[in-house]
């Protein structure tokens, strides 16, 4: 018994001499808190500033040792990623992509951190806040610039030779045939305006078309290609200036430091590295921790094969029927145009014959004769993976336009309607014009 009250005596002593070692939390006055409304700035200094903030908020329990050393620990690493009240120094479109990242970080379950929630139930976002915020930052609110107003024609086309685009600064070597690979899906990010292609190479597209994607198999490797959007005068918006292009390259040994995958981002027409140093690579694995369920992946691949997750990790909705003369998914991608007014967005894409014309990137393309274009349009849904972002939904319409004669403007057929039935008789002469006047989507 004596030893025991002993034991417990020095467990006490212990414990109040160890709270004296409390390294220090800065704190400053916030100078250049983030700009928004009063309503979005309380639920964010309710839920959030105890940790993203140089405001110190700790509850009395928070500064018990050891306590308070882990919850220092969080608050360091929280700054470091995200800091509201030193945002307010950063441009609006900066300020408004952080909220956005904040708002895809409540609605994933990622933040405020779970073991926080378990202690201070009150630093929940509630539903009704969460609209709060969506409310506000109302993706699609501000148009696409009209063409021309980018500095897209500005830009010299294309001088840098794919096969010497130097690594990533981790060592990622740049994937010199990406433009070869498939398109998985496509989406339309209303908070930044940008268009993005996802692509898989043959290893990631059969894993996707089988449904062997949790986990995706080694050698499996995705790109992301990302443009600015552009009203045209037809009240379409296309993709215009090319932002950058992303890899993420499945080798669950190799990668095993970084969730599986290698990563890597090239900025602009002449494909520059992205990231002061090797540690760029948080920033990716960050973002994407959140759907680690889905092994980090955030695209729901456009595919007929069901799982028990379908809905989770496919997007059996924008198949195509097996019944159409040509399976476009299976071919390359040209460019893509999303229609405000109907909420669709259409997909041209070409058989080889087709491509390979449009990727000698000869002034003159036209189609050579033996060229299939397919125009795919679907309507749009919500993106269930990323607030701001819209998938494809069912399909409306597949269009192809066949070129027997390089002169000639070519056949057209028309399948439509919910099962996507051929149109009889249709005149397609208006139709082949305009799909055969699309402009590819600016490459490196
Ligand atoms: C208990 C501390 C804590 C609270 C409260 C908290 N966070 Fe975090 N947050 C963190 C930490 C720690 C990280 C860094 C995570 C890492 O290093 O992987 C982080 C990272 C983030 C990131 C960046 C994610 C990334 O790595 O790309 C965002 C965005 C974010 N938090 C948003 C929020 C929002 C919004 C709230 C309030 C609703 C919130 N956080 C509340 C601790 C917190
Ligand atoms: C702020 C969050 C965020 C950050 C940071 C981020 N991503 Fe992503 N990433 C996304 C979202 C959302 C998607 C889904 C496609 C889309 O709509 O853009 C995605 C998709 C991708 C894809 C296509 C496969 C997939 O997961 O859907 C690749 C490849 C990719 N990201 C690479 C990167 C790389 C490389 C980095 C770091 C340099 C990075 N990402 C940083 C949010 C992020």
């Amino acid at each position: 018994m004596k030893i025991v009250a002993r034991v417990l005596l020095a467990g006490v002593v212990l414990l109040a001499l160890l709270q004296c070692v409390r390294p220090g939390i800065p704190t400053k006055t916030a100078a250049t808190e983030i700009q928004a409304p009063s309503a979005v700035r309380k639920i964010i200094e309710k839920d959030c500033y105890s940790c993203h903030s140089d405001e110190k908020r700790l509850a009395w329990f928070d500064q018990i040792v050891p306590a308070y050393w882990l919850v220092r620990h969080d608050i360091l690493r929280a700054r470091q990623h995200l800091n509201f009240t030193a945002l307010g120094s950063k441009p609006v479109a900066a300020q408004r992509s952080a909220l956005f990242e904040a708002v895809n970080m409540i609605q994933l379950g990622a933040m405020p951190l779970p073991q926080f929630i378990a202690l201070h139930p009150d630093a929940r976002v509630t539903p009704e806040e969460l609209a709060t915020l969506k409310t506000y930052l109302a993706p699609w609110g501000q148009p696409a610039a009209p063409a021309g107003a980018s500095a897209m024609k500005a830009d010299t086309p294309a001088t840098v030779s794919l096969a010497s685009v130097p690594p990533e600064l981790n060592g990622l070597p740049f994937e010199s045939d990406f433009e070869n690979w498939k398109p998985i899906s496509v989406t339309d990010r209303g908070d930044n305006n940008t268009f993005r292609f996802i692509l898989g190479n043959d290893i990631a597209v059969n894993a996707a078309a089988s449904g062997n994607i949790s986990p995706w198999p080694d050698g499996a490797r995705l790109a992301k290609i990302a443009w600015q959007q552009e009203l045209g005068e037809d009240a379409l918006v296309h993709p215009g200036k090319f932002v950058q292009v992303e890899f993420m390259v499945r080798d669950a040994q190799r990668y095993k430091d970084t969730d599986g995958w290698g990563w890597g981002r090239w900025r602009g027409i002449d494909l520059k590295p992205y990231g002061g140093d090797a540690h760029f690579v948080k920033e990716c694995t960050g973002c994407h921790r959140p759907v680690r369920g889905d092994d980090y992946v955030y695209t729901l691949p456009i595919s007929a094969a069901k799982n028990s997750r379908a809905e989770v990790v496919n997007n059996n909705a924008a198949g195509l029927p097996t019944s159409l003369p040509y399976q476009p998914l299976a071919w390359s991608a040209i460019t893509l145009y999303v229609d405000p007014a109907t909420r669709t967005i259409a997909v041209l894409y070409g058989n080889d014959v087709a491509i390979r014309a449009v990727r000698s990137r000869s002034e003159s393309s036209t189609y050579p004769a033996g060229s299939v274009l397919a125009l795919v349009t679907w309507a749009q849904r919500e993106d269930p993976h990323w607030f701001g972002a819209r998938i494809p939904d069912n399909p409306r319409a597949v269009e192809f336009v066949q070129v027997a004669a390089a002169g000639s403007l070519g056949s057209y057929r028309r399948f439509a309607e919910e099962s996507l039935l051929e149109e009889a008789s249709v005149d397609g002469g208006k139709r082949m014009e305009f799909i055969r006047s699309l402009a590819p989507a600016q490459l490196p």
